[in-house]
C-alpha cells in the first residue's frame, strides 16, 4: 500500500461467528446485504453488549452511591466494575484514573478548563497538529480567547503524517500543554505520540492523547504512550453512544479543579463552603450514565474475548487489502497514505461529489462516510472540501471490501 508497513498477521478471526454476535449486521439496506464500512464515525454493537444494558435496566437499575438498599449497591458495583475494565483496558495503574465522561469531546474539555486554564496566561502556548479532529480544536481556541494563550499547530506532509522536526520546534519555553490525536480520523494515520510526549515533558509541558480512533483499533497502554491525559469515546469502542473515558495521571487529577458542579462531586455542601469529593467522583457531577458504563464494561469484555492484537491485524488486512484494490478505480486517489496507519481510507474521485459516491453506495447496501469528518483543517491543508471515507471495524470483511470496489466501480459508469 501507499507506504504502510506490513504487520505479522496474528490468528484469524472467525468473522462468520464474530458477525454472527452484531444482530444489525443482519439486513438488507436498498434490497442488498448491509456493508457497515462507517465504523470511524460510530461502530456497531454486540449482542452482549445490548443485553448487558437491557438486563441493568431489567434487573438492576437504581442511582449509584447513593443508596444503602440492594438495587442501588448493585448498580453501583456494576458501575464500578466496569471502571475496573475500562482501567485494565488502558493499562491504568488504578481505578481513580478513569473518569467516565459524555466521550471524548468532554473529556477534552474537561482537561481544558479544569487543567490546563488554570496554568496559562498571555503568550502561554497550547500546541495541536493540523490533523485534529474539531473536537481537539475548539476547545482550545475556547481556552486561548478566554486566557489569552495562544494555539500553534504543527504541520504534516503530503502523507498526511506530522512534520516532526517542525512540531520539535515549535515546543518551547512558553509550551504549556501538547494534545495529539493518536489515530487520525480522517487520514488513519498513526502517530509518535511517545516521541511527542517525551519532547513536551522535556519542555515542562504536558499532554493529551485523543484516542477516540486507536481504542477500538490497537492496543492501549496509557503508561507506555507516556502521556499526562488520554481520552476515548465508548461508540466508536462497540459500546453505547454518551459514554467516554478521561484517563489522567492520579497527581493530575487530584490536584484539579472540577469541571461541573452538582451532586456526586462534593463530600459537604453548606451555603459558605463546598468539599469536593475524591477523584474520580469530583468529576463524575451529575447521575452518571450508569448503563452507559455498563455497556462500556460489556464492550471491553467482547474486545478482551476477542484479542484486540487480532483485531489490530484483522482490521490492518482489510486495510491493505483496500488499499490494493481501491486503485483499480479509475481517478480515485487516497488521502492519507502514512507509513504507519490504521482503520480507515480516506479518498476523493475525480469529477464526482463525495456526497453522490455516498448515495449511490448506500443505494448498493454499502455505509461509508463522505464529508469534512469534523476536520475540515485538513480538508484545507489538501485543498479538497470532502472525502469519501471507508472505516473499518472488527466484523468487516475482504468480501465487504469487494462489494465496496464494485459499488465504486457503478459510480463510475454513472458519471463516466
Ligand atoms: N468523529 C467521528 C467521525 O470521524 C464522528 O466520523
Amino acid at each position: 500500500m501507499s507506504g504502510a508497513t506490513a504487520r505479522t498477521p496474528a490468528h484469524a478471526l472467525d468473522i462468520e461467528r464474530i458477525r454472527a454476535d452484531f444482530p444489525i449486521l443482519n439486513q438488507d439496506i436498498n434490497s442488498h446485504p448491509l456493508v457497515f464500512l462507517d465504523n470511524a464515525a460510530s461502530s456497531q454493537k454486540p449482542r452482549s453488549v445490548i443485553d448487558a444494558i437491557s438486563s441493568y435496566y431489567q434487573r438492576d437499575h437504581a442511582n449509584v452511591h447513593r443508596g444503602v438498599h440492594t438495587l442501588s449497591q448493585r448498580a453501583t458495583d456494576a458501575y464500578e466494575a466496569a471502571r475496573s475494565k475500562l482501567a485494565g483496558f488502558l493499562g491504568a495503574t488504578s481505578d481513580k484514573e478513569v473518569v467516565f465522561t459524555r466521550g471524548t469531546t468532554e473529556a477534552i474539555n474537561l482537561v481544558a478548563y479544569s487543567f490546563v486554564e488554570p496554568r496559562v496566561g498571555k503568550g502561554d502556548e497550547i500546541l495541536i497538529t493540523t490533523m485534529e479532529h474539531h473536537s481537539n480544536i475548539v476547545p482550545w481556541q475556547l481556552l486561548c480567547e478566554r486566557t489569552g494563550a495562544v494555539l500553534k499547530v504543527a504541520p504534516i506532509n503530503d502523507d498526511g503524517e506530522i512534520k516532526l522536526d517542525e512540531m520539535f520546534a515549535m515546543i518551547g519555553p512558553r509550551t504549556k500543554f501538547v494534545s495529539v490525536v493518536h489515530l487520525s480520523n480522517a487520514l488513519g494515520t498513526i502517530n509518535p505520540v511517545r516521541r511527542i510526549a517525551d519532547a513536551a515533558h522535556a519542555a515542562g509541558a504536558f499532554v493529551l492523547v485523543d484516542g477516540a480512533q486507536s481504542a477500538p483499533r490497537m492496543r492501549i497502554n496509557v503508561a507506555a504512550l507516556g502521556a499526562d491525559f488520554f481520552a476515548l469515546s465508548g461508540h466508536k469502542t462497540y459500546a453505547p453512544t454518551g459514554i467516554g473515558v478521561l484517563w489522567g495521571k492520579a497527581e493530575l487529577f487530584d490536584e484539579m479543579r472540577p469541571y461541573q458542579g452538582g451532586g456526586e462531586m462534593i463530600l459537604s455542601v453548606t451555603f459558605e463552603k463546598t468539599v469536593f469529593n475524591e477523584v474520580p467522583a469530583k468529576f463524575e457531577a451529575g447521575t452518571p450514565h450508569i448503563a452507559g458504563a455498563i455497556g462500556f464494561g460489556a464492550a471491553v469484555d467482547y474486545i478482551e474475548s476477542i484479542g484486540i492484537d487480532a483485531i489490530e491485524a484483522h482490521e490492518h488486512d482489510l486495510l491493505l487489502y483496500a488499499a490494493d484494490r481501491l486503485p483499480e478505480i479509475a481517478g480515485l486517489r487516497i488521502i492519507g497514505c502514512a507509513r504507519e496507519k490504521a482503520g480507515v481510507h480516506s479518498f476523493v474521485l475525480d469529477g464526482i461529489h463525495p456526497h453522490d459516491v455516498g448515495t449511490i453506495l448506500d443505494n448498493e447496501g454499502v455505509a461509508i462516510r463522505t464529508g469534512h469528518h469534523c476536520a475540515q483543517p485538513v480538508m484545507q491543508r489538501f485543498g479538497i472540501a470532502a472525502t469519501v471515507r471507508a472505516s473499518f471495524g472488527l466484523y468487516n470483511t475482504r468480501a465487504e471490501v469487494d462489494r465496496l470496489v464494485a459499488g465504486l466501480g457503478k459510480v463510475r459508469e454513472i458519471f463516466g
